[in-house]
């Protein structure tokens, strides 16, 4: 198993969307992928799933032992009355697809790990424990259902949880949009995550050997970027987005490859970074959210005038799964 988040504290650039169409082109290769829905906005779980059908499965996930969702399986850690709990995963649009419900509570999860990082770098067995309650909940559920892949939907911001994410994660690739602050969040996001591995290999260092295993990795490798060719901001107050495009490549070496590179030279893959262009999908977009499927699986759920662009949207996000693949396999083996 597999655990990648897309990651870009800048919002609206296409995260979420690029989840679940990553997500369905690995399963149309045959993969089974299991979405986490780590962003307590709950846009991916909002996007699969009908208002009433959350509404049961989110119940009263504040009080109950048994709830249902993300904050559910750490809800025992933080509250200091057991492990991680089992909670179900729920299978979206097709086989192979399953999701695990995200929460507005998970902010309670979040609001405990500023004191679990200052209690990890205090040697505290419940720092290591609410730091790591988030991955080992999805590592055991992964396993649970057979996941080869995960993929994580982060907020956009770069808090506790998001740091947790990313360190627990085997891998990121971040989604980045041809304009001015999409582009300009690139050095935050390296310095971040930079600045999150090295505080980490401290805390890796300073706990007991017998302790060391269970701690989390902090070891993501950068996959790559994917342009969301879909903004359109600013009228001609805007440079065009090539002006921006050609931008992204050096950026990316300079903000986030050579940062990595400078702590781990396995946090990092050969050139090139760019995984690929994603366009606009105008209508489809629109179609896609009423029916809570990706772009490729609309085909006869929808008008079939769109049928080349499904098609085309399917070819694409096939090709973006084999791409992620095969950098799967390039960083597992070069750990
Ligand atoms: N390729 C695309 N074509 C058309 N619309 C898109 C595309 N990608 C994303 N969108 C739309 O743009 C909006 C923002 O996208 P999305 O929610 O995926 O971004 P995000 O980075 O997850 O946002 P947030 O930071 O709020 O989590 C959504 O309404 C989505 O439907
Ligand atoms: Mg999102």
């Amino acid at each position: 198993m597999y655990s990648i988040a897309l990651f870009n504290h800048k919002g609206g650039v296409g995260k979420t969307t690029l989840a679940i169409n990553i997500a369905a082109g690995l399963v149309d290769l045959g993969k089974r992928v299991l979405l986490v829905d780590a962003d307590p906005q709950c846009n991916i779980s909002s996007f699969f799933l009908p208002e009433t059908k959350l509404d049961d499965i989110l119940g009263e996930s504040g009080e109950e032992e048994s709830g249902k969702t993300i904050w559910s399986a750490v809800r025992p850690v933080v509250l200091g009355t057991g492990d991680v709990g089992d909670i179900p995963v729920y299978p979206v649009a097709t086989a192979g697809l399953m999701l695990v419900v995200g929460d507005v509570l998970l902010s309670t999860y979040e609001e405990e790990l500023p004191a679990a990082w200052t209690d990890s770098f205090a040697r505290k067995p419940r720092g290591y424990s609410v730091m790591g309650a988030l991955h080992r909940a999805v590592t055991r559920l992964a396993e649970k259902h057979g996941a080869d892949v995960v993929i994580y939907d982060v907020g956009p911001n770069v808090g506790p949880l998001n740091r947790t994410v990313l360190l627990s994660c085997d891998g990121f690739i971040t989604p980045v949009a041809p304009d001015l602050f999409s582009l300009r969040a690139l050095t935050s996001v390296g310095a971040a995550i930079g600045r999150w591995i090295k505080d980490w290999r401290t805390v890796q260092m300073l706990a007991p050997e017998d302790k060391r295993t269970e701690l989390i990795r902090a070891s993501p490798t950068y996959l790559g970027y994917i342009v969301s060719a879909f903004k359109a901001y600013g009228g001609s107050k805007s440079k065009p987005h090539e002006y921006w495009e050609s931008k992204i490549a050096p950026r990316v070496k300079s903000r986030v490859i050579d940062v990595l590179r400078g702590i781990e030279s396995e946090l990092v893959l050969q050139p090139p970074y760019k995984i690929a262009d994603v366009k606009h999908y105008q209508s489809l977009s629109a179609a896609a959210q009423d029916k809570g499927l990706p772009f490729g699986w609309l085909s006869g759920h929808v008008n079939s005038g769109y049928n080349p662009e499904i098609s085309a949207a399917k070819a694409l996000f096939i090709d973006i799964g084999k791409e992620v693949n095969s950098r799967i396999e390039k960083a597992t083996s070069q750990r």
